[in-house]
């Protein structure tokens, strides 16, 4: 009998990209503390770039630095890699956690995200969304069309546990005031981030998470990142649209997107070829960030993960400073 040809172990492209999060957190880690967030993402642009054009695929960039005459790397319709197939397309947050990196605060990473090409969504005008997220035991009990607090009741059933005993992770921002206050009178815990919704959704699917939920309105490029996560790791991540002002809504509706509709994680990434790969720069809940030791060596710690296989594979490396300085000329590392 011939072996089944359509399950043969094929390449993992995200063992490939976690070289390029990890080029890319060895470079803006040079710029932690350091208070300026262009500069890190700058740095963490240009290694990436780099690293991209090594790797065997044909990739448009489909989540960038944004529109192609205000960033000359990275920019949004920029293809990448060495030209050769699978024809992808790829999401890139050279540094999700600019502020975090700038200020030494926890849980900035670096992350990039592949599907087949076609299976992205734009997100065009739209740069904020509603999002709520979640691990693979609650999927069926999130809906962004149920106010939140009736939402968490049904998770708390769900996990045999009180209210009183889940945590909402969110942005601390004003817009989310209301929300929070609703959330805190239901009885639930509110951890606020400064930055970073990627990561805090990560954790929000992750097992054993200090948070349960995660929710708030975030830019719309993260959410296309943490919706490929999702599909990586089983969870869940709903998205709606929230433009910020008219002209926005003019903007988008002219475009044809249709602003009160539900995305899920399907919607915003399409098919089953997702690679997701981020590593950590700086400490945070789900990944340790760059570290320096003895002798000019830094490590990382990266996630890596695709859906065919639903395989997460934590990558811990050691990396030999002088010899990464010699090989990527120009590179503080
Ligand atoms: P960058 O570091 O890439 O700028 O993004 C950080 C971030 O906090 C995201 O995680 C989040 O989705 C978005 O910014 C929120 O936008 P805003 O700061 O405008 O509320």
């Amino acid at each position: 009998m011939q072996p089944d040809q359509s399950i043969k172990p094929d390449r993992n492209l995200a063992l490939e990209l976690v070289r390029v999060t990890e080029a890319a957190a060895l470079a803006a880690a040079r710029h932690i503390g350091r208070g300026d967030k262009e500069a890190a993402d700058q740095a963490a642009v240009d290694a990436m770039r780099q690293v991209l054009d090594t790797v065997a695929m044909d990739g448009v960039v489909v989540i960038g630095e944004g529109e192609k005459d205000e960033a000359p790397m990275l920019y949004n319709g920029e293809h990448v890699g060495d030209g050769t197939p699978p024809l992808v397309d790829v999401a890139v947050d050279p540094v999700e956690g600019t502020r975090l990196t700038a200020m030494g605060m926890p849980s900035a990473l670096t992350v990039i995200a592949l599907s087949e090409r076609g299976a992205m969504f734009d997100p065009g005008p739209c740069v904020y969304m509603e999002k709520l997220a979640g691990g693979a035991d609650i999927v069926d009990l999130l809906d962004l069309e149920r106010p939140l607090t009736e939402t968490l009741a049904l998770v708390a059933e769900r996990r045999g546990a009180s209210i009183r005993d889940l945590t909402v992770v969110m942005l601390d921002r004003p817009r989310h005031h209301e929300q929070m206050a609703a959330v805190r009178a239901a009885g639930a815990r509110v951890r606020l981030i400064v930055d970073g919704d990627v990561s805090a959704c990560l954790l929000a699917a992750s097992e054993n998470s200090p948070v349960d939920i995660l929710w708030g309105i975030g830019g719309t490029p993260e959410g296309v990142i943490s919706a490929a996560a999702m599909k990586c790791l089983g969870g869940q991540l709903l998205g709606r649209l929230w433009p910020r002002d008219d002209d926005e809504r003019e903007r988008a509706v002219a475009a044809g997107y249709e602003l009160g509709r539900v995305l899920t994680k399907d919607d915003l990434v399409k098919g089953n070829h997702v690679f997701f790969a981020a590593t950590g720069v700086t400490d945070g809940d789900v990944l340790q960030g760059v570290r320096y030791g003895r002798g000019g060596v830094a490590t990382t710690e990266s996630l890596v993960m695709r859906t065919r296989s639903g395989t997460v594979r934590r990558i811990s490396a050691r990396h030999d400073r002088a010899k990464l300085r010699e090989l990527n000329a120009g590179f503080d590392i």
